[in-house]
């Protein structure tokens, strides 16, 4: 594994997400408490921007359902919320809808700029 040069950190205050493109990786970093994380921008769930949903102290809160992840380890803290019709609520396959994990890159910060490892 490599790193590649990200961000100038000033450019990501505490308390902000700013997405990058790497070739085919789409990579969002987060400043949280002056600390930065780096996270798949697609929503494990259906793919959506993360980048575009909000962060919540550790966590990015996905713009479609609501899903949460923590940036720090990628992990779900919260499924996504998705309408049911009325018709369909009575069955339990609709009941329980899950997604998976973030996936998580390391970051390190060397002379005011943040590089990813990938
Ligand atoms: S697309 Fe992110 S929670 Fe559904």
């Amino acid at each position: 594994m490599a790193f590649t040069k990200l961000a100038v950190v000033k450019d990501i205050p505490k308390g902000v997400m700013k997405k990058f493109d790497l070739g085919e990786l789409e990579i969002t970093a987060a400043n949280v408490e002056g600390g930065f994380h780096a996270f798949e921008d697609r929503c494990p769930h259906m793919y959506s921007r993360l980048h575009q949903g909000k962060l919540e102290e550790r966590g990015v809160v996905c713009p479609f359902h609501k899903a949460r992840f923590d940036v720090t380890t990628g992990e779900k803290t919260r499924d996504p919320r998705v309408p049911v019709p009325r018709a369909l609520k009575m069955g339990a396959i609709t009941g329980n809808i899950r997604t998976h994990d973030l996936i998580v890159h390391t970051i390190k910060v060397e002379n005011g700029s943040a590089y990813i490892e990938h």
